[in-house]
């Protein structure tokens, strides 16, 4: 059995070795960028982890594995565009260095690139896992529309976030545990465990990374901080101070949700104090104990020795406490 830096050390050479050699130059060039610019390669670890608690030819799915990173790097190029975002990885994104077109046309071509390293799995799963995968793929969108729809308004509540959240971002951890599964041949049940387990670890990774966004280093994460309030993003914090917050809070919070122009700055220290004096911060993080129990839950069904285990909940608790 391999270590989670020997896969993720396996995954990162892998992508390393990938070269885009069709032309135009214009098409692909931004598709080498934001491959290379690194990221901590979860999913694709997740998947071999997940084959690798059956079998120890990881190599054997490099392809698959290789083609989950490509398509989450795709939903990065058009959820930086759509968030309006500037970094990404620490350097700037996409749409910054070339132009929104290029973001969007370089986007849909790895899209189509996931499919053909997902289409070199085992034939003998290719129609499984590709049912996984494109489902996997619509719910992301549905998420992703579920996000800009609760940007225009205010009375998102705590499920309604929860379930767009699973789709935006639970679903690819999930699905990318269960396809390494199903590609090792695992018996259903384990696979639906593994599946689970990813669905509530992508619950505490996204409340995380609503709470990096306000409270991260930016050096560190990589993302400049605060867009999650410059778009009124409905993030947990947001539907929490909005549900906890007194007549004067509420009024400010209201009032900065409603403005039309302001000094971006001033918007997120302000908000950010109210998410303060509200308390927001420990409420979100009870919130991830709760899913991080579910999680382990999910986890320990999984019909395998226990020690066999032991990297994946390591993994799940070194994500609760990132920092990037
Ligand atoms: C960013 O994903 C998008 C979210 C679901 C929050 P990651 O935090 O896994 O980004 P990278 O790949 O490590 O850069
Ligand atoms: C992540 O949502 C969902 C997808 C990228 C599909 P965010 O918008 O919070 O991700 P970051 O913070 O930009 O990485
Ligand atoms: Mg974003
Ligand atoms: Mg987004
Ligand atoms: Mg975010």
């Amino acid at each position: 059995m391999f270590t989670t830096t020997e896969l993720l050390e396996k995954i990162n050479n892998h992508l390393a070795g990938l070269k885009f050699t069709r032309q135009p130059q214009g098409l692909y060039e931004p598709v080498s960028y934001v491959l290379s610019l690194g990221g901590k390669r979860i999913r694709p670890v997740l998947m071999l982890m997940a084959y690798n608690l059956y079998h120890e030819d990881v190599e054997n799915i490099l392809a698959p594995a290789t083609g989950i990173e490509v398509y989450h790097n795709y939903t990065l190029l058009h959820d930086d565009l759509m968030d309006k975002a500037d970094m990404r990885r620490g350097k700037p994104t996409v749409h910054k260095v070339w132009n929104e077109n290029t973001a969007i046309l370089s986007g849909d071509a790895m899209l189509v690139l996931a499919y053909q390293f997902m289409a070199q799995c085992n034939p003998v799963y290719l129609k499984a896992v590709l049912d996984v995968f494109s489902l996997t793929a619509l719910e992301i969108c549905e998420g992703q529309q579920m996000d800009m729809d609760f940007e225009v308004r205010k009375d998102v509540t705590e499920a309604e976030y929860l379930e767009m959240i699973r789709l935006k971002t639970s679903v690819l951890l999930a699905g990318s545990l269960k396809m390494g599964a199903m590609l090792a041949g695992a018996t259903e049940e384990d696979a639906g465990h593994l599946y689970d387990f990813g669905i509530n670890l992508g619950i505490v990774f996204q409340l995380k990374d609503d709470l990096l966004d306000v409270y991260g280093n930016p050096e560190v994460f990589g993302k400049n901080i605060g867009g999650d309030i410059l778009c009124n993003k409905k993030t947990y914090l947001l539907i929490k101070a909005l549900e906890l917050a007194d007549e004067k809070q509420r009024r400010a919070l209201d009032f900065w949700i409603d403005a039309d122009t302001y000094v971006p700055e001033k918007k997120i220290a302000a908000v950010t104090a109210l998410y303060d004096e509200i308390g927001v911060k420990n409420v979100c993080e009870g919130l991830m104990d709760e899913y991080l129990i579910k999680a382990r839950a999910a986890l320990s069904a999984v019909n395998v020795p226990s020690e066999r285990k032991h990297a994946l909940e390591e993994l799940m608790d070194k994500l609760t406490i990132r920092q990037s």
